[in-house]
């Protein structure tokens, strides 16, 4: 890691330096992560180092957003990588908080998010965006940066913590950066590291099908029949189960039935032992 990227494990020492940084006119950008950083990732921190002064990424692998049989134990974690990474891309300090100082004993708070946490990955992860949510709200009041970047890949987590800063007045600009693509469509995701070869041939037919339904639906196709086809078409390419395949309002998430505004077509899909999620914008003509 280059002497540019400055390591905090501490909040204290983390806190003063961004207090420093602020007290000279910078404004601080936080990036959230949980590692496993990709292209997808450096992106975002190019955009923040163009918005603000300073970036600030944290890694944390929070375990209140996993399920009991979900990827948690075996997320990958691979830090002095990471941190190598945010040096070649320019970040300014990695927050490498351990889960003691996140959770410590005695911690009891959980932040309830509203309805654009409900369906979606909120009905098939249950308690995923109360442990995002938590989380991030710590992230924040943590870092106190003046803009939080988040990737748009993750849609509703990005509705979810958008609709969490307005009700609790958090201090804060969210910005959501669009999605970063392979040549062949495949969103990039730390778990697409899970994929096998043969998994990795297959995965783009997500963001075809999708892309796909996207533009018919602008074109005013009605969204039910699209879904239908559009399962099918997921099945036929080797995903199963398809877990949800929706059509949903862009800034309500509610569900849509033709896109007369600015919609989302989503999905969450499994390749074999992976889930894959993805989402493309509806931009009626
Ligand atoms: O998108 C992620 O990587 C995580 O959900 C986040 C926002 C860092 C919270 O743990």
């Amino acid at each position: 890691m280059s002497d540019k990227t400055l390591r905090f494990d501490r909040l204290e020492p983390l806190r003063e330096q961004v207090d420093a940084w602020r007290a000279g006119g910078d404004r601080i950008v936080l990036v959230p992560t949980m590692g496993a950083l990709h292209s997808g990732h450096l992106a975002l921190v190019a955009h923040a180092k163009a918005i603000g002064q300073r970036a600030i990424v944290s890694i944390f692998v929070n375990p209140t957003q996993f399920g009991p049989n979900e990827d948690f134990s075996r997320y990958p974690r691979d830090t002095e990588t990471d941190l190598a990474l945010l040096a070649q891309a320019g970040a300014d300090a990695a927050w490498l908080p351990s889960v003691e100082t996140m959770y410590p004993t005695g911690f009891s708070t959980r932040i309830e998010p509203g309805p654009a946490a409900e369906g979606l990955c909120g009905t098939v992860r249950p308690g995923h965006f109360s442990g995002v949510a938590t989380v991030v709200t710590k992230l924040i009041n943590q870092v106190r940066p003046d803009i939080a970047l988040f990737g748009e890949k993750d849609f509703q987590q990005l509705q979810v913590i958008r609709s969490v800063v307005r009700d609790l007045d958090m201090a804060v600009t969210i910005e959501g950066v669009p999605t970063l693509r392979e040549a062949d469509g495949l969103a990039l995701s730390s778990r697409n590291r899970y994929l096998g070869a043969r998994e990795r041939a297959i995965a783009p037919r997500l963001h075809a099908v999708l892309a796909e339904m996207a533009e018919r639906l602008a074109r005013g196709a009605e969204a039910a029949p699209l879904i239908a086809e559009g399962t099918t078409a997921l099945e036929a390419a080797g995903f199963g189960p398809v877990q949800y395949l929706e059509v949903r309002d862009a800034q309500t998430l509610a569900p849509v039935v033709r896109a007369e505004r600015e919609a989302r077509v989503l999905v969450a899909a499994y390749l074999g032992a992976t889930r894959l999620i993805d989402n493309v914008a509806v931009v009626p003509a």
